[in-house]
């Protein structure tokens, strides 16, 4: 049964998970052949967590990642999003929801090349419902853009940005609708080691300002900054630990500083 949270009755949102897949499968068919690539997983993630899904190439990772961003529908089982069964929504219904409730991060950027960060971040904020004056538009995604770090790089294109500041636009633009569930496939898969630490930074401070999020990663070194790993193969789920001694950006960004301070002066 999938649950109204706005029945008098329901359980306060906080105790319901963010997500909840129930035996969720897809089955891709190409001709006639069938790609079992998201095989009975049965996974709740709760409010304010932070999750990393790892596993080898084709293991069903972005499948999984479409699934619960509700950018595709699970051939079987369930995918409950707060208590609501995606399943039952219609298109327009679910386009609203991913506005409202949902921020992507992509290992492409996925920015729009000829148009400025500033607008890129304005971007998300066109479709909104109830409508956000332009006025609005553009204080939102300058102060997400600040938040990042970019505040100095509005005007720019994402061809004249390095890789790192691109995808700094990218989490800018998916924050800027304060989504309750951040998720990103292989955000760092572009960047170098001080870029991506600096990328787990920001997701940390979001995480800790209460964003749920979920994330895919290749490389263990990245997922060790999350509160939680959970390891696919063949599409299903073969492990899910809590991550007992997490990495923490901000500590690692600043020893790096003062090293390469060190290094500078000597
Ligand atoms: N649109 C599609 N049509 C048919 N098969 C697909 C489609 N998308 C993915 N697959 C297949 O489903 C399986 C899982 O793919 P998926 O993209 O989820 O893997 P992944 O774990 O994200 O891999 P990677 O780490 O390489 O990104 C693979 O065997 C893939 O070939
Ligand atoms: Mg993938």
């Amino acid at each position: 049964m999938s649950i109204n949270p706005n029945h008098p009755q329901a359980p306060p949102l906080a105790q319901i998970p963010v997500i909840r897949l129930e035996s969720a499968a897809k089955v891709y068919r190409t001709g006639d052949v069938e790609v079992h690539a998201v095989r009975h997983v049965d996974l709740e993630v709760q409010r304010g967590e932070f999750v990393a899904v790892m596993g080898a190439s084709g293991s069903g990772k972005s499948t999984l990642m479409n699934i619960v961003g509700c950018l595709d529908k699970p051939t079987g089982g369930r995918y409950l999003l707060d208590g609501v069964n995606v399943a039952d929504l219609s298109r327009r219904h679910l386009a609203r929801l991913r506005n409202h409730k949902l921020g992507f991060v992509f290992q492409s950027f996925n920015l729009l090349a000829r148009t400025t960060a500033l607008e890129n971040v304005e971007l998300p904020m066109f479709y909104s419902k109830p409508l956000i004056s332009l006025r609005t538009q553009r204080r939102r995604a300058k102060e997400a853009l600040e938040r990042v770090g970019l505040g100095d790089r509005l005007g720019h294109r994402p061809s004249q940005l390095s890789g790192g500041q691109q995808q700094r636009i990218a989490i800018a633009r998916a924050i800027v609708n304060q989504p309750e569930l951040l998720l990103a496939d292989e955000p760092t898969g572009n960047l170098d080691t001080r870029t991506s630490i600096e990328i787990m930074g920001f997701f940390q401070e979001l995480n800790d300002a209460g964003i749920t999020i979920v994330m895919v990663t290749h490389e263990l070194d990245i997922a060790s900054y999350c509160k939680r790993i959970v390891v696919m193969r063949d599409g299903e789920v073969i492990s899910d630990t809590i991550n007992p001694d997490r990495r923490l950006a901000a500590t690692e960004r600043a020893t790096l500083d003062h090293a390469e301070k060190q290094a500078k002066l000597a």
